[in-house]
């Protein structure tokens, strides 16, 4: 695993493999990020890596039908990252004096989540209230270095966290 990574001496891993299907970087980026969160609480550091891994033949089984969408570095880490820019609450969602306090949390708490280059190629609209459910859209912008499906789906975890699931749906 190198290239424009930051690793070295990575020996344990995660394979984020899955049956091909259109949502299945989406639901990758989503359960994976679970995991990523579980493992940095346990004291452990974590690096998605979608680019810059060899795979290695033997260290995993794959169905006909199921690919490899990324890995998961898992291990302790020299360092515990570092910072880096953020987009603004207003980049990247329909924040105002409407939306209600939890969507900002949720925004603030997506903009917190890993993303491939840090590129944040995505945005919350809150659309109101239906039946008595909030609802929200979550989208992915475009990127020719590609992931924002697999961006998306951490972010969408984040947003969760930080509104609280209980409070929304999506639409
Ligand atoms: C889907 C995805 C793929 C990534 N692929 C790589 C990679 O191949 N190599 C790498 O060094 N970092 C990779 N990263 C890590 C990002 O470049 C970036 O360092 C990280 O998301 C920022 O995390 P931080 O906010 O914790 O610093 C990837 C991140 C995501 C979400």
């Amino acid at each position: 695993m190198a290239k424009y990574g930051k690793f070295r001496g990575v020996g344990n891993y995660l394979v984020m493999a899955g049956k091909m299907a259109d949502d299945l970087d989406e639901r990758i980026g989503y359960y994976g990020e679970h995991l990523v969160l579980l493992a940095q609480m346990l004291g452990l550091n974590t690096c998605w890596a979608g680019l810059s891994y060899s795979k290695v033949p033997g260290t995993y089984v794959l169905d006909k039908d199921e690919k490899i969408a990324c890995y998961i570095a898992l291990g302790y880490g020299e360092t515990q990252g570092v910072t880096h820019r953020i987009k603004t609450v207003e980049q990247v969602s329909n924040i105002s004096n409407n939306t209600p306090a939890w969507f900002l949390k949720g925004v603030e708490a997506a903009l917190l989540a890993p993303t491939a280059v840090n590129q944040q190629k995505f945005s919350f609209e809150y659309v109101g209230v239906d039946n008595g459910i909030h609802q929200v859209i979550a989208r992915k912008g475009f990127s020719l270095i590609g992931y924002t499906q697999m961006d998306l789906g951490i972010a969408k975890y984040h947003f969760e966290i930080g509104a609280g699931k209980e409070n929304f749906k999506w639409i």
